[in-house]
């Protein structure tokens, strides 16, 4: 799957799902996995409104939930002004899995900006600060 095709399915099986009562900003994800398969995730939405879930963050644990843990590329997408940008803590949970995934980031008018995982969020946190603990 190429990155177009990443994006129509971001906007055309997850974003329409989205679940944007509150904020009314629907965003759709698709994270094309190293098998090949894809996994959509939309913005859900709360009441509570810091127990919001983004896009990205569900297609992950949609991923991951199926046993895929190896990212090629993300796309996000949302009808904003520029494409859409993945927040901090969504940058963070993709670090988990690699800082090599590539994002690609777009809006509904059709622009996309490119960047990888490790240029969007350098010097992560990693597991292997942890690992590196003597205990
Ligand atoms: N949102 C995402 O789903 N992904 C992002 O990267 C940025 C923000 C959602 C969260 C919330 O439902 C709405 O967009 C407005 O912040």
């Amino acid at each position: 799957m190429d990155d177009t095709e990443l994006i129509q399915a971001a906007i055309t099986e997850a974003r329409q799902n989205a679940y944007a009562p509150y904020s009314g900003f629907r965003v759709g994800a698709a994270l094309l996995c190293e098998d090949g398969r894809v996994f959509l995730g939309a913005n859900v939405e709360n009441a509570v409104y810091g127990l919001t879930m983004c896009a990205e963050r569900v297609a992950v644990a949609n991923a991951v939930t199926a046993g895929c843990r190896s990212f090629e590329a993300l796309a996000v997408v949302a009808d904003g002004p520029t494409p859409c940008p993945v927040c901090g803590a969504c940058r963070q949970v993709l670090a988990e899995f690699g800082p090599e995934t590539r994002i690609i980031m777009a809006n509904i008018a059709g622009e996309v900006k490119k960047a990888k995982l490790k240029d969007l969020l350098p010097t992560a946190f990693t597991n292997e600060q942890l690992f590196n603990e003597k205990r």
